[in-house]
């Protein structure tokens, strides 16, 4: 469905993304893991056009959706194709009521007609949404804003869905629900390319992961065998020679997370 092959991204001197290459198989869900400033906001960015309103610019490389070249294409286009992007930090609008915010998300969408439809399948995923309809939307709790933000996104009918690190800031029960939905959302048919640094959340959901290393990937394969890896293992889900050995561990969201999820 989405094929990206040897693309390089750059900002002025930063060179944020080299030779990456990447797929999202027709219906399935796929993880990008990997640190601060490892680049997964600039795959997104890229993927959705949206990288020139950060003064990012493609170097080399191409992406295709469908068979058809969109690293060329606006932000407009790629919605209209399908490609919606969340993005990072649940940009929502504080002052629109719930309803209002839902409205917005389909401006631009693919098809005007199924609307209503759209609006009663985010109303089914998340039932608190619709008993807070009328509310604006900055008296949300964080995970609601989170799954308001969802919501906008599947307004535009999506054939592959663009998550920015959903679970960033959220209580664990609730980057739980987080998974749940995403799996939903995918059950419904759309794919989803899933950037997250709570790795046991994203390995947990996702068919396939990659793993960004400072702009390259450096991982990649079924979620399972990269669960499995040493690296992962260590860097992403806290279960090092070091943690075995009583040793303080790195302070990363991911681990805290883990912690109270290894059921
Ligand atoms: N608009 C920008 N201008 C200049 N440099 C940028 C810009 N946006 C990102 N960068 C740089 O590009 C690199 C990749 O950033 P990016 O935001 O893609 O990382 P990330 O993996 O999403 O990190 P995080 O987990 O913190 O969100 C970093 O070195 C970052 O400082
Ligand atoms: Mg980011």
């Amino acid at each position: 469905m989405l094929t990206v092959e040897g693309l390089s991204v750059r900002y002025g001197a930063v060179q944020a993304l080299d030779r990456v290459s990447l797929e999202v198989p027709d219906q399935s869900v796929v993880a990008v893991l990997g640190s601060n400033g490892a680049g997964k906001s600039t795959l997104l960015r890229a993927i959705s056009g949206t990288h020139r309103l950060h003064k990012g610019r493609i170097e080399q490389g191409s992406i295709s959706y469908e068979g058809q070249p969109v690293h060329k294409m606006n932000p407009a286009t790629t919605v209209a194709l399908g490609v919606v992007q969340i993005p990072e930090g649940r940009r929502i609008f504080g002052r629109l009521t719930v309803d209002e915010n839902l409205r917005t998300g389909a401006m631009g969408a693919k098809r005007s007609a199924g609307r209503g439809s759209a609006r009663d399948r985010v109303f089914e995923l998340f039932p608190r949404l619709l008993e807070r309809r009328t509310q604006r939307a900055a008296l949300l709790s964080g995970g609601e804003q989170q799954m308001l933000a969802i919501g906008r996104a599947l307004m535009a009918h999506p054939n592959l869905l663009l998550m920015d690190e959903p679970s960033l800031g959220l209580a664990p029960q609730v980057v739980e629900q987080i998974g749940e939905i995403i799996l939903e959302i995918n059950r419904q048919g759309t794919s989803v390319l899933l950037v997250e640094q709570n790795a046991s959340m994203a390995l947990r959901v996702a068919d396939l992961a990659y793993v960004l290393d400072v702009g390259t990937v450096s991982l990649h394969g079924s979620a399972e065998e990269l669960a499995a890896t040493d690296e992962v293992q260590k860097l992403y889900l806290g279960h090092g020679a070091g943690q075995q050995s009583g040793a303080p561990r790195a302070p990363r969201r991911s681990l805290t997370q883990l912690s109270r999820w290894s059921g």
